[in-house]
């Protein structure tokens, strides 16, 4: 609706154009936005304003004009100039039922991407192989599953990018560990953090050991076999409880998605040689770098990118740049996302730079990194078990499950076990993902247990308790929520007017989602769906309406809001229940 909006300005500023009352030339970013009041309208622009000095004219003036020059469309019942020259559009009602009406009988409700499709990179998850995955990891991966699901859905091809650390100097301590425990890789390996520790400690404790884990990092680099082999076996170990992992969670990772960092390199040296082709390397205390006068560091020096040591090894920016070129090259992306913690932002920043320069990207690729805070226990402080370990992502897992269940339980002690553990696992684990989706992902966030699995506020108990409302009113009446249903929605009762009009945001919603790459968008949406819904339900009686016509609406109305939030918690990686 905006964006028609957005579009119905734009027509009537040509015209003013045209017949000289603007000059020529202006482009302004037209702004629309959602009324609060909406006794006011629907919408609200404030363009009159903005344009009214280059027109010579006060802004209520050009709002007349402007609306003398608006092409009629049906989707807009009237407009109105108001305070200061805020033109305001009241929305038909007629015609927003209307388009109700044809979301309901979509599969894809009506929803539709505002520009051309694209073809998106999506980074996201990447754990280093060589420790567990932790909590840390989960952000990166419940983040950017939710949004790439939004981008799927919106018609773009999305292809998922597991950047894993699978190489580095660290391998050739586990490798010398596995190497002088040949058990160990079946049984310690189960549990790599103790594996990663007691490698370390042998690591620090023994010369012998740690001088072997330095010949093995160099004979992993001149691809010996026995090395490599041993060095896959540790992969494909620590993948396996990756992929564990992100089954559990329910995020659409699957091992083809893996593009760990090794990957590509048979590709570094050209990299380097490539920046030195065009000028971009200095040598700096023997190390390759690019310096770029935009990043200073403190005392107001160029910051270097490094691509290549004094000893000749290759850096993190040096995969990436690589992992850069492939995607613009071979993947054809037009976008890159990285769902990557915000403290690599300078990292981006600059890795980017480059690879512009260098013309590793196609000129048009969007590169973005989407960075995210950090986890941060219930006490404001780093996410730490009480000894001060990492937490295990399995664990919280489980721990979430479990209360999960057991408030289930007490709340509905009539149900079977099988179904309260069914339950239990959809409350659980939707209870994490949401509570990290639903804040906006830069900032840093505490998790707790009791805020996510509380059924009051903006979290997934209450979204999927909303859900179970209308799903048992079509359960009652042996009906589905979709076009079968009778009748035309009918815009009546301001609970329902408030409810239509939210249901219409759902593509506008997404689209934002996409753009910005911010997964809280959704659930802020949902939540205010869910409270509408609510209600509507409490004012506008469904079972008993007072007639038909008025029955067939609501029902109407009560599917598209379902199927909205079951599609809406499915974008973001949540499985819904009929009841709980
Ligand atoms: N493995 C890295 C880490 O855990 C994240 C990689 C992110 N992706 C990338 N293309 N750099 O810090």
């Amino acid at each position: 609706m905006k964006d028609t909006i957005r579009q119905l300005i734009q027509q009537a500023l040509a015209r003013l154009t045209t017949a000289g009352v603007l000059p020529q030339g202006l482009s302004p970013a037209i702004q629309v936005e959602n009324s609060r009041d909406k006794t006011h309208g629907d919408f609200a622009s404030n363009i009159a304003m903005m344009l009214a000095k280059p027109a010579g004219l006060k802004p209520r003036e050009l709002a007349e004009q402007l609306i003398a020059a608006l092409p009629a469309d049906p989707q807009i019942s009237k407009v109105e100039i108001a305070g200061p020259g805020f033109l305001n559009f009241y929305q038909d009602q007629q015609g927003l039922a209307q388009r109700l009406d044809a979301a309901l009988a979509d599969a894809q409700l009506n929803v539709r991407k505002a520009g051309p499709a694209q073809r998106v990179v999506v980074d996201l998850s990447s754990p280093n192989l060589a420790k567990e995955m932790h909590v840390g990891h989960l952000r990166s991966t419940i983040i950017g599953d939710g949004v790439a699901r939004v981008l799927e859905f919106l018609g773009d091809t999305v292809i998922r990018q597991n950047h894993v650390g699978d190489w580095g100097t660290q391998f050739g301590m586990l490798l010398a560990y596995m190497e002088e425990n040949p058990s160990a890789a079946d049984s310690e390996l189960s549990d790599l953090e103790q594996f990663y520790r007691a490698s370390k400690k042998r690591f620090d404790d023994s010369p012998e050991f740690a001088e072997r884990a330095r010949e093995l990092v160099v004979a992993l680099q001149a691809n010996d076999a026995d090395c490599l082999r041993l060095w896959n076996r540790f992969n494909e170990i620590s993948l396996s409880h990756c992929q564990h992992a992100y089954d559990r969670l329910g995020a659409k990772l699957s091992p083809a998605d893996v593009k760990g960092e090794s990957a590509y390199n048979d590709q570094l040296a050209d990299i380097v040689h490539a920046l030195g082709s065009k000028g971009l390397l200095s040598e700096s205390n023997g190390a390759q770098c690019v310096f770029i006068d935009e990043f200073k560091n403190a005392e107001g020096n160029p910051l270097p990118v490094i691509v290549q040591k004094a000893g000749g090894g290759y850096l993190y920016a040096t995969t990436d740049l690589a992992a850069m070129r492939y995607r613009s090259e071979q993947l054809k992306a037009d976008r890159a996302l990285y769902f990557v913690d915000q403290r690599q932002a300078l990292h981006f920043q600059m890795a980017f730079e480059v690879a512009r320069r260098a013309g590793f990207v196609h000129p048009g690729m969007q590169l973005e990194h989407m960075g995210f805070g950090t986890m941060n226990g219930a006490d404001g402080r780093p996410f730490k078990t009480r000894d001060g370990g990492t937490v295990k992502l399995i664990d919280l897992l489980d721990e979430a499950e479990e209360r999960a269940y057991s408030l289930v339980k007490a709340k509905n002690p009539e149900l079977d076990d099988a179904e309260l553990r069914k339950i239990g696992h959809v409350v659980g684990i939707g209870a994490v993902k949401y509570a990290d989706l639903s804040k906006h992902r830069s900032s840093d966030y505490s998790f707790n247990f009791e805020q996510m699995l509380s059924f009051e506020g903006n979290t997934a108990p209450y979204l999927l308790y909303a859900y179970t409302r209308v799903a048992s009113v079509f359960r009652k009446l042996e009906r589905s929520m979709d076009g079968s249903l009778d009748g035309q929605i009918r815009l009546e009762a301001t609970q329902e007017i408030d409810l239509a009009s939210k249901l219409a945001q759902f593509t506008e919603v997404l689209n934002n989602v996409a753009d910005k790459g911010t997964p809280h968008i959704l659930c802020t949406y949902l939540y205010e769906l869910a409270g509408l819904f609510s209600s509507f339900y409490e004012h506008c009686p469904i079972l008993t309406a007072a007639d038909a016509a008025t029955q067939q609406s609501r029902l109407r109305l009560a599917a598209l809001s379902g199927r909205t939030l079951q599609q809406g918690l499915e974008l973001l990686g949540l499985q819904t229940l009929e009841r709980m």
